[in-house]
């Protein structure tokens, strides 16, 4: 019988393991497509644009898409999904506390979060990423999801990675 539990925690773990591992493919390969659309010569309206399509790609994700730096707020850029809302002030929201700190907030539960800006009673969770060219705010990424805690370090690694690719158009 140990033996048995033993063998069954081991494939487990295997088992796991193996998902991560196709995650970080899945995302390797997501950030290899946005590497080969991206380019400097064209406007960054449409760079985004395309970038907005493929993240709206990811498995059990309902919005995806930037908010863009304008002054003191943040107006609502090219995405994927429902209708949003088109200026946030960066005391409110996600998208605010985001880029205001300057850091990427990953939120399990949009409505334990205090402020949260809810666009879609879909949305669930959510992670907002900020865009930096060096210490300058550009915008932010804001992914929703409809289902809760769907985003972890693995997202956020992954879309810090295309916020470094974006603020290298610029
Ligand atoms: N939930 C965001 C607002 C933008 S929508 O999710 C598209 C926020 O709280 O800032």
């Amino acid at each position: 019988m140990q033996q048995v539990a033993a063998q069954f925690r081991t494939n487990l773990f295997r088992n796991y393991a193996t998902s991560y591992r196709i995650i970080y493919i899945m995302y390797d390969l997501l950030l290899k497509q946005i590497e080969s659309i991206i380019d400097k010569d064209i406007p960054l309206v449409s760079n985004l644009a395309n970038v907005a399509s493929i993240l709206y790609t990811m498995d059990d994700v309902n919005w995806a898409g930037f908010y863009l730096s304008d002054k003191d707020r943040l107006i609502l850029g090219p995405f994927q999904g429902e209708v949003a809302c088109t200026i946030i002030p960066l005391d409110k929201g996600v998208c605010g506390a985001a880029a205001s700190k300057k850091e990427t907030i990953i939120v399990d539960d949009v409505n334990a979060f205090k402020g949260h800006i809810a666009c879609s009673s879909k949305s669930k969770s959510e992670i907002v990423v900020p865009l930096l060219k060096g210490n300058q705010l550009i915008g932010v990424i804001d992914i929703d999801s409809p289902i809760y805690s769907r985003f972890s370090s693995v997202e956020k690694e992954f879309l810090e990675k295309v916020s470094s690719l974006i603020a290298a158009l610029i």
